[in-house]
């Protein structure tokens, strides 16, 4: 039978052309939408899986040239997929470029042996060590509001005018009483005894006062005689270290508190705000265990004030979570404290996800705009491996870990039985 119409033209022999074999470079022009371009400026991360080609990453670099509208990094997987390993990477490999990173809160402990390796400083907090942060170094209108943040983190609860007003007054009591730097004992014991004079230059008498700030003073008192005293009541024994690459306060010896942990990340990052503003130069702030403090308005907000300062001093952030449902727990939609900590993921332009479990797929594609073939490979990805959603463009990056890097950086050692090096069996 002989074919007609359009069936004329077909051939049914096998079509012989040979194999076109091209760089990826030629190959990102020819199919722009199957390759996006290498990304090969800045720190080396690992191997591009498509491509084999290396992958590089510089924030400040991208952001410079307008590929990103700010520099800093979300990293979302479940746990053990090394996450914090690639942090511990980017950190390193920053410093070796002549950059400097803080780790504001370390709950686990795990970054203090990346600091000793790379000559950083650790500043340990916990009951029974000597370390004492006073938190009120802050200078000039910072410890009011560091006072009314640690207060409200206390009381769970924002604070009322009045005692907004009976913490001023406390404060400038308690500096005018004392030689060196106040701290909070001295702002406890001013709260307690309101002085008749100042009550009166506020229409108020030294009874009402003392009515007004009851509360602050006990919320106050638990870092002076409660749980956490012996932390943040005296003058500080340790100075912030601006000459040095890293920067970790270490916070595993404060325990699964997590109000503990705001209170004292709420002093570091006080301390570390003034670093930031004194120093100058690129610098990386890394949230290491950014879920556990998502729900904490009082903390947030700082972290919020601190990220708008963050471009006009060359920061990048990076917040490490385990999925986007942790916002979830930050409280419901529309709250305050879901609405800023939205924000701060919005603010991250850099998005690097590594493992999901199927139940995130939707919510995380739709969050951050995955196309169906990104999400389905989310819940296949290898340990090391992630997607990097970088200035519109998608990436399968396998993070390369150097063997010194990874006897450092190993928080498996535990599971295995093993003692990690420095550490009494
Ligand atoms: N790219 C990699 N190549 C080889 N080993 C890796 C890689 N990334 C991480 N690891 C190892 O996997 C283990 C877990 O990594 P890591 O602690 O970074 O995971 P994580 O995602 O931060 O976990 P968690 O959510 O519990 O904090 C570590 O011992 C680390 O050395
Ligand atoms: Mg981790």
């Amino acid at each position: 039978m002989t074919a007609t119409g359009r069936a004329r033209w077909r051939t049914w022999l096998p079509l012989r052309l040979p194999a076109h074999r091209a760089s990826s470079a030629t190959l990102a022009g020819a199919y722009p939408f199957l390759t996006t371009a290498p990304l090969d400026r800045g720190v080396y991360v690992g191997v591009d899986a498509f491509t084999g080609s290396p992958f590089c990453f510089d924030p400040w670099t991208l952001y410079g040239q307008g590929l990103l509208t700010n520099p800093n990094v979300l990293l979302v997987g479940v746990i053990g997929q090394g996450k914090s390993a690639l942090a511990k990477s980017l950190a390193v490999r920053s410093i070796a470029a002549g950059r400097r990173v803080y780790v504001p809160g370390d709950p686990k402990g795990e970054w203090t042996a990346v600091a000793e390796a790379v000559g950083g400083q650790v500043i340990s907090l916990g009951p029974g060590l000597a370390t004492r942060l006073n938190p009120l170094d802050v200078p000039g209108a910072g410890q009011i509001q560091l006072l009314a943040t640690l207060a409200e983190t206390t009381l769970g609860r924002g604070l009322r005018a009045a005692e907004h007003t009976a913490l001023d007054v406390a404060l400038t009591a308690a500096a005018r009483n004392t030689s060196g730097s106040v701290t909070i004992s001295d702002v406890v014991t001013a709260l307690s005894d309101p002085h008749p004079d100042a009550a009166a230059d506020d229409a108020t008498t030294a009874g009402e006062r003392l009515q007004d700030g009851r509360e602050l003073a006990h919320g106050l008192r638990r870092m002076v005689k409660g749980d956490l005293a012996g932390l943040f009541d005296g003058p500080s024994t340790v100075a912030l270290d601006a000459g040095a690459p890293i920067v970790v306060l270490d916070l595993s010896r404060l325990g699964t508190q997590d109000d503990a942990l705001a209170i004292a990340m709420t002093c570091a990052s006080a301390w570390l705000e003034a670093a930031l503003v004194a120093g100058a130069g690129q610098r990386w702030v890394i949230y290491d265990e950014a879920w556990r403090l998502l729900h904490l308005l009082p903390l947030i907000r700082r972290m919020q004030a601190q990220w708008k300062l963050s471009r006009a001093y060359g920061i990048a952030n990076i917040l490490v979570l385990h999925r986007l449902s942790d916002l979830d727990a930050a409280g419901a939609h529309g709250s305050q404290v879901r609405t800023i900590a939205e924000g701060l993921l919005a603010d991250c332009s850099t998005r690097v996800i590594y493992r999901q479990e199927s139940d995130q797929l939707t919510a995380i594609a739709g969050a951050l705009g995955l196309t169906g073939t990104e999400r389905d490979l989310l819940t296949a990805l290898p340990k090391g491996t992630g997607l990097w959603k970088v200035a519109d463009c998608a990436h399968v990056v396998h993070h390369r870990l150097h063997p010194d890097e990874a006897s450092v950086f190993d928080t498996d050692t535990a599971m295995r039985g093993q003692t990690p090096a420095g550490v009494e069996p």
